[in-house]
């Protein structure tokens, strides 16, 4: 897998007003944008081909993994400050497409498709959702294996409490092999009642080219939205598809809220900021 889209054009007015100006994508967890954590997780599964899907007022995402950086010179930086900023933007080759119109999830990735030849595989990878994994490979790295071996499309799933259902893509579906299943059905946000399976989309998959022409011809689903979970539901009477559930080694945060914003931030600061969890404490105790 070479290519990966990852749709960038929400407008984060929950996040007024610091998105006023600068793209959600953008804002840090501690000293990175959570789009570049996106864009490793992507390089490390061998997509170093990024697609970002976006609009008007997202030009920095660009700017930020582009070599002349408008506002320093990157030469004159010390060299280990250099070693960070460069490192990246020599592994990845950045695709800019336009969405335009705000249809929907899934004309964001049809869009996103137009650049990528017709016959390769391609991840899609949302970059709200933020995943930090304490095993040995990425999650983007096991359903790039698992994908391979099973020659079809992977979704991966995460455990969540029927109250958050309704927030979700949730997939119902028979075990495989060990937190592997094979997907039967697909609703996006089901209301109350509608499914008993506990397994949401998390924002990651990795798709067959099969769904580019599925993605052209599917109908606006929920929200009046062309949506990326109904052109699956086509792709599930095609071919197969699996969904690959996380483990409890696997973190998720969805940054597009400000709870899972503060808290991917305090993740990030307990594993990397000396005697943070001392001050937490002392913090909460006052
Ligand atoms: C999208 C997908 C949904 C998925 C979710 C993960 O919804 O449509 O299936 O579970 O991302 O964050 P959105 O959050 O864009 O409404």
């Amino acid at each position: 897998m070479k290519y990966s889209i990852i749709p960038a054009a929400g407008l984060a007015t929950r996040f007024l007003p610091a998105s006023k100006c600068i793209p959600k994508e953008l804002f840090p967890v501690l000293d990175k944008p959570v789009i570049q954590y996106i864009v490793e997780e992507s390089v490390e599964s061998g997509a170093t081909n990024v697609v970002f899907v976006s609009g008007s007022g997202k030009e920095a995402i660009l700017d930020h993994f582009d070599r002349i950086n408008p506002k320093f010179s990157v030469g004159k930086l010390k060299e280990h400050v250099r070693e960070k900023v460069e490192e990246l933007d020599d592994m990845i080759e950045v695709i800019s497409v336009r969405q335009k119109s705000p249809l929907g999830l899934g004309h964001a990735v049809m869009k996103g498709t137009f650049v990528i030849p017709e016959d390769e595989p391609f991840a899609v990878m949302l970059p709200d959702m933020l995943i930090f994994s304490e095993g040995e490979s990425s999650v983007m790295q096991e359903m790039s294996t698992l994908s391979e071996k099973y020659g079809c499309s992977v979704i991966a799933l995460m455990k969540v409490p029927a109250e958050t259902q309704g927030m979700y893509g949730i997939a119902e579906g028979k075990e495989l092999e060990n937190g592997v299943i094979e997907i039967k059905r697909l609703i996006e946000k089901p209301a109350e009642g509608e499914t008993e399976s506990n397994l949401a989309i998390l924002g990651r998959y990795i798709f067959t080219p099969e769904i580019v022409s599925i993605l052209k011809n599917v109908k606006p689903g929920r929200g009046g939205e062309i949506q990326l979970t109904d052109a699956m539901v086509e792709l599930l009477s095609k071919e197969r598809v699996l969904g690959f559930v996380i483990d409890e080694k696997t973190h998720v945060f969805d940054t597009g809220n400000m709870e899972g914003f503060a808290l991917a931030n305090a993740y990030a600061a307990l594993r990397r900021v000396d005697g943070f969890e001392e001050k937490i404490k002392n913090l909460i105790e006052k």
